[in-house]
């Protein structure tokens, strides 16, 4: 397929590739689960029975999380199929343990190209009578477009009228030591390799003035972007030891230590102790994180 056709075909092959997010899957939602959950509680005059699409949900934890929260359906949608996989599995043993929760579907997908109404409308959830979500909802996975104003676009498309938009997403790396300070700590012994993959940056909607130039230039109104300003326990808890081996676990050390003998993987272990043991709690190692919640309505 031509770049033209599918924009975002080096997104997808590094999300595919991005198996920390499949092998850390505890870790990572009992690190982030509390920021997502502030993007959920921004959505505001709930209908009970809302339809919710669940946009780059990786593996599905908001997802579940939305199902106990509405009745009506949650559709998850991500562009990295071993993520959908394991989302799928783990919506299968949900929905066996809380019978009451809305149904859930996920559709491997390009939020920013895909006909998303059209699969809301095939999904068992929605038994063809589908009308447009309620809420469009993100934890962190709406930076990543080629061309978000598109993305923005065919999101609202799929939402009905008066529906809302609300994501979560990073304020700039210096506001978050948490993954600055291991990259540099990583970063300060090994180089990337020059061959790396597409540029993957979690702090692309760092600036709130660009959030807003994207929405509203999507056709987005009423938009608000507020500070959430939290903490955040690194690896989601544990000792200091397993949360170095989380660190050393995450995609730039994994692709900067490639091919590199053992000394070296000793020395960036080092490194990353260095700047995680002065964070260290009874709870874990902590460090402040910084976001931003984005909402809108179509
Ligand atoms: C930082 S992860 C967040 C995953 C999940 N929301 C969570 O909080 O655990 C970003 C997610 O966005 C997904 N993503 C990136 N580009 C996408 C696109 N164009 N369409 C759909 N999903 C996309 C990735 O596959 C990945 O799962």
């Amino acid at each position: 397929m031509s770049q033209s056709h599918d924009p975002n075909a080096e997104q997808r092959e590094f999300w595919r590739a991005a198996a920390v997010w499949v092998d850390q899957q505890e870790r990572l939602d009992a690190q982030l689960a509390h920021i997502g959950v502030a993007a959920m509680d921004a959505v505001d005059g709930l209908p009970s029975a809302a339809r919710v699409l669940d946009v780059g949900c990786g593996c599905g934890q908001t997802s579940l999380q939305w199902s106990e929260r509405v009745s009506g359906s949650v559709l998850g949608v991500d562009i990295s199929e071993p993520l959908v996989e394991v989302a799928r599995r783990r919506a299968a043993e949900h929905s066996a343990a809380y019978p009451e929760a809305a149904p859930i579907s996920f559709a491997v997908a390009d939020a920013q190209t895909a006909d998303i109404a059209g699969l809301a409308t095939e999904s068992a959830a929605d038994n063809g009578s589908f009308a447009g979500f309620d809420v469009v909802f993100s934890r962190l996975g709406v930076m990543f477009f080629a061309d978000s104003v598109a993305a923005f676009v065919n999101l609202r498309s799929a939402t009905r009228p008066g529906g809302q938009l609300s994501f979560v997403c990073w304020q700039r790396a210096r506001n978050n030591p948490w993954l600055v300070s291991v990259n540099k700590a990583v970063l300060g012994i090994v180089e990337m390799p020059s061959s790396d993959g597409p540029a993957v940056d979690p702090f692309a909607f760092a600036d709130p003035d660009h959030v807003q130039g994207i929405l509203g230039a999507a056709g987005w109104s009423d938009i608000a972007i507020e500070p959430h300003d939290t903490e955040l326990v690194f690896s989601g808890g544990g000792t200091l030891e397993e949360t170095v081996d989380f660190a050393m676990d995450l995609g730039i050390a994994r692709r900067a230590l490639a091919g590199h003998p053992p000394e070296v993987h000793a020395q960036v272990r080092d490194a990353v102790t260095a700047v995680l043991a002065p964070r260290e709690t009874p709870a874990g190692v902590v460090f402040p994180a910084a976001t931003w919640i984005a909402t809108a309505r179509n």
